[in-house]
């Protein structure tokens, strides 16, 4: 695990992007090609922009091919729907191939979405085990990531590659990747700032193994490296960080 802690947001932001064109370059230079899985929510909007307006030549983005960690269960045109945020900040303005994006359909049930998700990431990876070349993540200040939230069933899939499930404190399906999927990325990488995600850090880093409770503990990837991405206020309770 590299815990990477940086002054200020936008320096987060700034490391991040580099760590993504690295990471990305890599996977392109072996297999030329590259599978993403995107997080949603805030932290990564600042990412996608300024991969777009600062690294867009340094990255082969035709060999690219972008997923979603999970998904809010509204109509896509909905500003909540994190593959439209993807669509406005990154592909539209980086002209990414309709082919090469793979968006979650919540025009469907939330359970033939998520079944229709797994059916197509299968179809995508073929005979290959499913393995995202980078698997990008944020955190929620109650210990959730992507849409594993705390005290959900969801937490204790280990056959299916994508589920549905209704988050209570939402009121509002998600569908979302199960963690035996994410551990399997090559690269796991948290990218999380800001005060308020400090003791959801300490948590999943520091705290008592507690899964209901903090389900971003689920990640550790078999093999592939695992990155946590910080501000110093995000990094603020742990050891050595104080
Ligand atoms: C989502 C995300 C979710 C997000 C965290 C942090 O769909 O909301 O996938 O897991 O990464 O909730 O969200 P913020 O970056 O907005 O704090």
């Amino acid at each position: 695990m590299k815990i990477l802690v940086y002054p200020s947001p936008m320096e987060v932001i700034r490391n991040m992007a580099e760590l993504f064109v690295d990471l990305a370059g890599k996977a392109i230079s072996k297999k030329q090609t590259c599978s993403v899985l995107l997080s949603g929510g805030s932290s990564p909007k600042q990412l996608y922009e300024l991969l777009e307006a600062g690294y867009c030549d340094k990255i082969d983005w035709s060999a690219v091919h972008f997923f979603f960690g999970d998904e809010r269960y509204v109509p896509f045109d909905d500003p909540q729907n994190n593959g439209l945020m993807a669509k406005k900040t990154l592909f539209d303005p980086l002209h990414i191939a309709d082919d090469h994006i793979f968006y979650i359909d919540t025009a469907k049930s939330p359970e033939e979405a998520a079944r229709d998700y797994e059916r197509r990431i299968k179809e995508f990876f073929g005979a290959e085990e499913v393995k995202f070349d980078i698997a990008l993540l944020g955190l929620g200040d109650n210990s959730h990531t992507a849409s594993l939230f705390p005290h959900t069933e969801v937490l204790n899939e280990t056959k299916a590659l994508v589920k549905e499930v209704f988050v209570s404190e939402l009121n509002q399906y998600r569908i979302t990747l199960t963690y035996p999927v994410l551990n399997a990325a090559h690269a796991v990488v948290f990218l999380v700032y800001g005060a308020g995600k400090a003791q959801a850090v300490y948590n999943i880093i520091h705290g008592e193994r507690d899964i209901p409770e903090y389900p971003a503990q689920l990640i550790q990837p078999s093999d592939g490296e695992l990155y946590w991405v910080l501000d110093k206020a995000a990094a603020a309770k742990l050891h050595g960080h104080q």
